[in-house]
């Protein structure tokens, strides 16, 4: 199952992912968003991306996934958190988590460095790509992990904008693609229905989930 919560926040399985909730798009409960929710993993330091993470994993007591920098971050502030870097994987409470390359910043704040960005591979099927630019390891990523899904940010200025992540879906062969992190606000607005338009043309599916509503992929 895959829900949307907004910007690049995806509950996938019993993994929450970069739980930046509330935000413009979701408003959602917390009690609804944590439902069957056993693990948070964070792609990158970033407000947007790191959100609520202290918060929820505190409340509904749930370890954080996240690379060594944030990890250790949210460690002296008393989160139970899993520290991991770029091409390892980690298995905890029932989720696969492989950490995966991408082309950001992670800064926490000026003087805290949030390590380096990252995507996850989350279960073996799907890609979350994180913020990211478009990068050519992108086709490597699709080749030893064949992800069915993958989350690509189209919101442009900050990450891929829709010409880069048509490009990334040929480099990914995925077999689905859900865009994310456009329309948060008036700076990564697009028109999401050109995605939708030339993506499919390449053959790809193109979900664009409904905020909260539940996608049985
Ligand atoms: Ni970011
Ligand atoms: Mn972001």
């Amino acid at each position: 199952m895959i829900t949307w919560y907004g910007h690049a926040c995806f509950k996938v399985d019993n993994v929450l992912i970069d739980p930046f909730v509330p935000n413009p798009l979701c408003n959602l409960p917390y009690d609804e968003i944590m439902e069957g929710v056993d693990v948070i993993a964070v792609t990158h330091g970033h407000a947007d991306h790191l959100g609520n993470t202290e918060e929820l994993a505190k409340t509904y007591d749930v370890p954080v996934v996240t690379n060594h920098e944030i990890s250790v971050y949210l460690s002296e502030r008393g989160v139970n958190a899993e520290g991991m870097n770029i091409g390892g994987t980690i298995e905890i409470n029932g989720a696969k988590l492989t950490m995966v390359k991408a082309e950001h910043s992670s800064d926490i704040s000026p003087t805290i460095s949030g390590g380096v960005a990252s995507g996850f591979i989350i279960n073996d099927r799907v890609y979350h790509a994180g913020d990211t630019g478009l990068f050519g390891d992108m086709e490597l990523i699709g080749e030893i992990y064949a992800p069915q899904i993958a989350l690509l940010p189209i919101g442009g200025r900050y990450t891929m904008g829709i010409d880069e992540a048509l490009v990334a879906i040929e480099l990914i062969y995925s077999e689905i693609v859900i865009p994310m992190h456009y329309n948060t606000f008036p700076l990564i607005e697009v028109d999401v229905n050109e995605f939708v338009k030339k993506a499919e043309a390449l053959g790809v599916e193109v979900v664009v989930p409904k905020i909260g509503e539940p996608l049985n992929l």
